[in-house]
């Protein structure tokens, strides 16, 4: 995506809010309710803002929600695009970027994603320590401009870890355990074999989805920092004897919702912008 087109979607966002946004929000399947809590909330249809491709999968709202969130100034996305929709990589990360155009520094991701680690169950939550990117595609691919960020990004500290600290602080104060792992993102849509999350568990996966790669690797690119979330819908195919539904993957979003929110608006509350990590 050029960089005109960013600006375009920036401006008009801008001719519509009052106060620059401090936190962007990518809310997963299931996940979007988060954004119904926001106060004074301006919402923009992805289809009324320029050059933002519309979301078709269920359980998206596809919109984006601008307002106060436990005193802070979010911009959420309710509803992402995925990579399977048949977007490019730069449609599923434009977003990202018009963000980080509009004075985001930080950047909140979530996902629902399939459990390979042995020792999770369906509804826990697990913060991002890392990510691998399965996905055979990357959204920096092509002519790089260097005003958004450099050509060979660094990504060991994609996961900012001040946050990471910071989640386990607030997770520990509203009494709730959460887990830690590695995120691998495929394409989809076909959910893995039982032999692919075999393979995964061997490469040092921890939970399996669709989406979230994308948006990190152009968040590092643009130099926002990172905390991503993942609630495991369901452990990963051929771990339990039942087959894998959507169904069972928004079910279980929908259960743990009220865990889902204390948790990050007790991040965003006090989420350190200033000091890096
Ligand atoms: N695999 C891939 N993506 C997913 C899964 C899964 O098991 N659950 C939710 N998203």
């Amino acid at each position: 995506m050029d960089q005109k087109s960013i600006k375009e979607a920036a401006a008009f966002l801008n001719k519509n809010l009052t106060e620059k946004p401090e936190i962007g929000l990518i809310l997963g399947s299931g996940l979007g309710v988060l954004a119904d809590e926001i106060d004074n909330p301006v919402s923009f249809l992805y289809k009324q803002i320029p050059h933002f491709p519309e979301s078709t999968v269920s359980g998206h709202k596809g919109q984006l929600v601008a307002g106060i969130l436990e005193g802070r100034q979010v911009i959420a996305m309710q509803g992402r695009f995925h990579y399977y929709e048949g977007y490019t990589m730069q449609q599923v990360t434009f977003p990202v970027r018009v963000m980080k155009e509009l004075g985001i520094d930080s950047l909140v991701v979530t996902n629902a994603a399939g459990g390979i680690n042995k020792s999770f169950h369906a509804g826990d939550l697990m913060l991002i320590d890392d990510h691998i990117n399965n996905m055979g595609n990357n959204p920096l691919i092509g002519p790089n401009q260097e005003e958004m960020g450099d050509r060979f990004p660094d990504m060991s500290a994609a996961y900012d870890s001040v946050y990471l600290a910071h989640a386990d602080q607030c997770a520990e104060k509203i009494g709730l355990t959460v887990r830690h792992g590695v995120y691998v993102a495929n394409t989809g849509p076909a959910y893995e074999t039982p032999a692919e999350i075999r393979m995964l568990r061997t490469f040092g996966g921890d939970a399996v989805g669709m989406s979230t790669v994308p948006e990190v690797i152009a968040a590092a690119h643009s130099g926002l920092r990172v905390l991503g979330i993942s609630c495991i819908s369901n452990m990963a195919a051929g771990i339990l004897d039942q087959p894998l539904t959507h169904n069972e993957v928004i079910e279980t979003t929908d259960k743990v919702k009220e865990n889902f929110l204390r948790f990050v608006k007790e991040i965003i509350r006090t989420l350190p912008i200033k000091e890096r990590g």
